[in-house]
């Protein structure tokens, strides 16, 4: 009798355990930037490949218990992944017409498997204030020590609006198990605020079919506007909000292929030429000052730095070399002594160089993993450098007036 309870026993423990193993519920939620962040919100999802149909709800949030009974489906976009022998569904959706300046709840799945309902705000067009925090490389040992940096990230900015990253989010773009990391170690983070990503080299590898290029899973779990160069969107994009223009740009393809560099050349000019908003920041990975020794991105900079010039960007945002520094007032622009934008390079992941002291910085760091926390409000942005314990570690100030920007600090 015991011998058959014992058996009972196991095959019940059995099959809960290959329950667990075809658990369907849907993972890997991000939120990712849209054109227009007031009305919209774009979402993305992953599931097994026994789920190739999935939905997603969304509603007014109104804090009422019974928030499905008036939500509205929309079914996802859905593509499979094929991928060194794995298959899975990769599904988004661009949920339009939204209320600015609302909080809506959404979930994803189906009616055998949802997930939680989560909440996220539109943004508020009708105010100049914006807050958004930026991630240099996280790369390695992510799960391990970077998961504090985004912990605290959202403390230290706690209404931010955007997480934007300076590239090299992995270390081997086509390795599963680095995103998986990744995906823990940001936590819900990314399921209410919509991610800017820009693509470092190692978020490239080689495709199945032996081309160099953006990871497989990139494009499936970012889904960024496709307004970026030819070739290369969901790398090269730009994004208005508020009153900032934030453009980002594949350096790794500029500095791989001659035709990606010449069409996001071409894609740039024309994105900058066209800014109305007063702000315009970009965001990449290669920096155009280099702060390693022995690295010096010399095609970069005698090409996109006249145009950095020359529409006055005024933010730089980069990764790449494994250390802080920053600079503006030793910048002269081409064709006057004066300086304008300012340029960063910070690390957020625990990978670290010693930083190549030049001219150009006004402040640098070495061994410090960092996340930064810029708020704009109207003619006044104001940039924090924080270490992993929240400690405030450098901090300055740009006043834009008329066309001239001046920093303090
Ligand atoms: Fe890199």
């Amino acid at each position: 009798m015991l011998f058959f309870s014992l058996l009972l026993f196991r095959v019940l423990c059995v099959g809960q355990s290959e329950d667990a193993i075809v658990d369907n519920t849907p993972d890997q939620i991000v939120l990712s930037v849209t054109e227009d962040m007031a009305t919209s919100v774009s979402v993305s999802w992953r599931t097994s490949v026994s789920v190739p149909i999935s939905k997603i709800q969304f509603v007014k949030e109104n804090s009422l218990f019974n928030i499905e009974d008036s939500a509205y489906t929309v079914v996802s976009k859905s593509e499979l992944l094929d991928f060194k022998g794995m298959k899975t569904w990769h599904h988004s959706a661009l949920i339009k017409e939204l209320q600015p300046h609302t909080t809506y709840a959404y979930r994803v799945g189906n009616d055998h498997k949802w997930s939680e309902w989560i909440n996220f705000k539109t943004i508020n067009d009708k105010e100049e204030k914006l807050k958004f925090i930026y991630f240099g490389d996280v790369q390695s040992n992510i799960k391990n020590l970077w998961t504090r940096v985004a912990k605290q990230a959202v403390k230290s900015v706690p209404d931010a609006e955007i997480i934007l990253y300076a590239g090299d989010i992995v270390n081997r773009g086509n390795n599963l198990n680095e995103w998986e990391e990744w995906f823990e170690a940001s936590g819900n983070m990314h399921q209410a605020i919509p991610i800017m990503p820009a693509a470092g080299n190692h978020d490239h590898g080689d495709s199945e079919f032996g081309k160099y290029e953006i990871s497989a899973y990139w494009n499936k779990q970012f889904k960024v506007p496709s307004n970026g160069a030819d070739g290369l969107e969901g790398t090269s994009y730009y994004v208005d909000v508020k009153n900032v223009r934030f453009v980002v740009f594949n350096t790794e393809m500029f500095n791989t292929y001659e035709k990606d560099r010449d069409s996001q050349m071409e894609w740039l000019r024309k994105v900058l030429i066209t800014n109305n908003q007063k702000w315009l920041i970009m965001l990449f990975h290669h920096p155009i000052y280099s702060t390693k020794k022995n690295r010096d991105n010399v095609e970069l900079r005698s090409l996109v730095k006249p145009l950095i010039d020359e529409f006055k960007v005024d933010l730089v945002l980069q990764g790449h070399d494994h250390t802080y520094a920053r600079g503006k007032e030793k910048i002269a622009m081409l064709d006057t002594r004066e300086s304008h934008a300012t340029y960063v390079v910070s690390v957020s992941g625990p990978k670290m160089s010693v930083v190549k002291e030049a001219d150009w910085m006004d402040r640098s760091a070495s061994f410090t993993q960092l996340f930064h926390g810029i708020e704009i409000d109207n003619n006044k942005l104001i940039f924090s450098s924080y270490k992993v314990n929240g400690d405030l570690m450098d901090s300055f100030t740009i006043l834009k007036k008329g066309n001239r920007n001046t920093i303090s600090y």
